[in-house]
C-alpha cells in the first residue's frame, strides 16, 4: 500500500458546531427501534429469504419485542409484494406493531407500494431520495432544486393517496439517502420541504431519518451532524429524529450511539449486524450496551443464544464467536490469568448485588447462557482454569498444590494436541494421572477391623502378576494404610470433601507424600462414595505417583523390602 493518498482520499470535513451539546450527556432512554432485517437485511443475502423464512423472521422480531418493523420494499420484486399483503391479509401483525415498507420517490413505484397496504392498521409509508452531490451529480443528473422538487413530489403523492385511505393509521418516514455525505443546509432543507408537504406538527410527527448510508467519517463527527440538524431544524417538535447507521468503517454501533447523544429518538438497524455491505448498525450490540449501563432496551434478549442460531439458519450467516454478547466465546477466558480473576470474581459476586466480575461485562446468565463454557482450558491456560473446569464440569474441588502440579500436565496435553482440552479431556487426563495410578501398586480392595484402640487394615494389591495382602495398623484408616504399605512413605497433607450434595454424594480424598526425607512429593488422589475407602485409594495412588517419581533402582528395592512382609493370596 501506498501512504498517503493526499489527493484520493480526503479528510472529512468537521461540522461547525458551537458548543455542541452531546458530549456531555448520557443516554438514560432507549430508542425506538426499527427493524430493517426484512428489507436492508434481506436486500443484501445472496439469497434473499423465501416467504416462509421471511415469516420466521418476522415473527423473531416480534418475540424480541420489536413495535416498528420494516417488512418490504414492495415495489421492488412480486415476493416483497406479496409479503407485504401476506402480513396484512393473514392478520399477522398485532395491534400494537407498526409495519414500515420503503418506496423511491417514482410514481409508479408510490403507487405499488401504497396498494401493498390496502386494509393495514397502521403503517410508516419510508420515502427515500438520496441528496449527497455525487448522486445528483453523477447518478441523477440533477440540481439541488430537482432533487428538493423530486422528494416533495412524492410526499405530496403519498399523502394524497393515503388521504384515500382512512381504515390505516399512516405515519410518514423521510429519508435524504447518503444525508452523512451530504451538505447540511441542503439535507434540512429537503427535510423541511417535505415535513411541510406532509403537514408535520407535534401531533402528526414524521420521522426525519438521517442515514450513514455510507459510513464515511468518525462517529463524532455524525454526532455534530445528527446535532446540527436537531438545531436547525424548523419545526423540531414536528420531527422524530431517526437513525440509520452503516458499519462501512467499523463503527455503526458507536456512531448510533453517539447520534442518540446528539437527539436522535430512533434507531434503524439489523441482528448482528446484516444489511448492504459491511451491514447496518448491529440492534443486538446496541440494545444490550443500554443494558449493561442500567438503562432498559425495551427488547428481549434473555435467550440471546436461541436468536443468534435462529437468525443464523435464516439468513446462511455465521455469527462470529467473537460478536459482542452472543459469539460463542465472549463468555470464555482462556488465558490463566484471566480465568484466575473470572473465578475469583465470580465467588465474590453476591446475588443481587451490583455487578462487577473482572472481564465479564454482564451476567451471561441474563442472556440465557451458562457459566459453563466460560472457561476453557488450552495451553495459555493456568492453575485456575483448570481448577474451575474441574470443579464446575466435576465436582472436584482440587487443593491448591495439587492444581499448580495438574495444570502443567494439562498444560502439556494441550501443547501436544495444539488445541483445547474440552471438559471430558481433561477429567480423562485427571484420572489417567491420579485415579488410576495403578502401577504398580494395584487396588483390589480392602477390609478395615479393629485391633484394641488402633485401626488395622488387610490392604488387597496386585502386585507384577501377584495377588497380596498387606497388614497395618494406625489410630485411622490412612495412618493403617501407610503402615501396611510398609514404604518410608511421609505424610505431608490430606484433605478430603463431598462431590456435590447429599447422602448419595461421593467424596473424594487428597495425600500428598514423599518416599524419604528432601524426595519429590506426589499427589494421590481417591473417589469413592465411602470417604475411608477414597482415602485408602489416595494413599495407594500417592504411593504409586511416588515410587515413579523416585530412581528406578531405588523404586526397586523400597518395593522388595516392602513386600516382604505381604502374605500372597491364592486368585
Ligand atoms: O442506508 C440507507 O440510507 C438506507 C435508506 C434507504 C434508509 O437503507
Ligand atoms: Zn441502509
Amino acid at each position: 500500500m501506498k501512504a498517503p493518498y493526499p489527493d484520493k482520499y480526503r479528510p472529512f470535513p468537521p461540522v461547525a458546531l458551537e458548543n455542541r451539546a452531546w458530549p456531555n450527556r448520557s443516554i438514560d432512554k432507549a430508542p425506538v427501534w426499527l427493524s430493517t432485517d426484512l428489507r436492508d437485511g434481506n436486500q443484501a443475502l445472496f439469497e434473499p429469504l423465501d416467504p416462509e423464512r421471511k415469516l420466521r423472521l418476522f415473527q423473531l422480531l416480534l418475540d424480541i419485542g420489536f413495535k416498528e418493523i420494516e417488512v418490504a420494499f414492495p415495489a421492488a420484486s412480486r415476493a416483497e409484494f406479496d409479503f407485504t399483503r401476506a402480513l396484512i391479509e393473514g392478520g399477522r401483525v398485532p395491534a400494537d406493531v407498526t409495519l414500515s415498507v420503503l418506496t423511491q420517490s417514482r410514481e409508479h413505484i408510490i403507487r405499488r407500494t401504497m396498494e401493498s397496504l390496502a386494509g393495514a392498521r397502521r403503517a410508516i409509508v419510508h420515502l427515500y431520495v438520496s441528496t449527497a452531490p455525487v448522486f445528483r451529480r453523477v447518478v441523477f443528473g440533477l440540481s439541488r432544486s430537482e432533487v428538493a422538487a423530486m422528494a416533495v413530489r412524492g410526499a405530496r403523492l403519498i399523502r394524497e393517496i393515503a388521504r384515500d385511505m382512512p381504515d390505516t393509521d399512516f405515519r410518514f418516514e423521510f429519508t435524504p439517502e447518503n444525508f452523512s455525505g451530504t451538505e447540511l443546509p441542503f439535507a434540512r432543507d429537503v427535510c423541511q420541504a417535505v415535513m411541510e408537504e406532509w403537514g408535520a406538527s407535534e401531533s402528526n410527527k414524521v420521522i426525519i431519518n438521517l442515514p450513514s448510508t455510507v459510513e464515511l467519517s468518525t462517529p463524532n463527527v455524525y454526532a455534530d451532524q445528527i446535532e446540527w440538524m436537531a438545531a436547525n431544524l424548523a419545526h423540531r417538535d414536528a420531527a422524530i429524529i431517526s437513525v440509520h447507521t452503516h458499519n462501512d468503517r467499523g463503527c455503526a454501533v458507536a456512531a448510533a450511539e453517539l447520534a442518540m447523544l446528539a437527539g436522535a429518538q430512533r434507531v434503524e438497524g439489523c441482528l448482528f449486524g446484516n444489511g448492504e455491505r459491511t451491514g447496518n448498525a448491529d440492534i443486538v450490540t446496541l440494545a444490550l450496551n443500554l443494558y449493561t449501563q442500567g438503562v432498559d432496551p425495551g427488547l428481549d434478549f434473555s435467550a440471546v443464544n436461541r436468536v443468534a442460531r435462529e437468525a443464523e439458519e435464516l439468513t446462511s450467516l455465521p455469527v462470529h464467536p467473537r460478536h459482542p454478547y452472543c459469539g460463542d466465546l465472549v463468555f470464555t477466558a482462556f488465558s490463566g490469568s484471566h480465568q484466575d480473576a473470572i473465578k475469583k470474581g465470580l465467588a465474590a459476586q453476591a446475588p443481587g448485588a451490583p455487578w462487577r466480575t473482572p472481564y465479564l461485562p454482564l451476567d451471561p446468565a441474563d442472556l440465557g447462557r451458562t457459566y459453563d463454557s466460560i472457561i476453557r482450558v488450552n495451553s495459555q491456560s493456568g492453575k485456575g482454569g483448570v481448577a474451575y473446569l474441574m470443579e464446575t464440569a466435576h465436582g472436584l474441588i482440587l487443593p491448591r498444590r495439587l492444581q499448580i502440579e495438574f495444570s502443567g500436565m494439562v498444560q502439556q496435553a494441550a501443547d501436544a494436541s495444539g488445541g483445547e482440552i474440552d471438559a471430558a479431556r481433561l477429567w480423562t487426563l485427571f484420572s489417567e494421572n491420579y485415579l488410576e495410578a495403578a502401577q504398580p501398586l494395584e487396588y483390589r480392595g480392602h477390609r478395615l477391623f479393629e485391633r484394641g484402640d488402633a485401626q488395622g487394615i488387610a490392604l488387597t494389591l496386585r502386585v507384577s502378576g501377584r495377588t497380596v495382602v498387606l497388614e497395618g495398623l494406625g489410630n485411622g484408616p490412612i495412618a493403617a494404610v501407610v503402615t501396611a504399605l510398609n514404604l518410608p512413605l511421609t505424610l505431608h497433607a490430606y484433605e478430603e470433601r463431598a462431590m456435590g450434595q447429599g447422602a448419595q454424594a461421593e467424596a473424594s480424598a487428597f495425600v500428598e507424600v514423599s518416599l524419604a526425607a528432601g524426595a519429590a512429593a506426589a499427589f494421590g488422589v481417591g473417589v469413592h462414595e465411602n470417604i475411608a475407602t477414597a482415602s485408602i485409594r489416595a494413599v495407594v495412588s500417592a504411593a504409586n505417583r511416588a515410587l515413579a517419581k523416585a530412581a528406578p533402582e531405588d523404586g526397586r528395592r523400597l518395593l522388595a523390602a516392602a513386600l516382604q512382609r505381604a502374605q500372597a493370596v491364592a486368585v
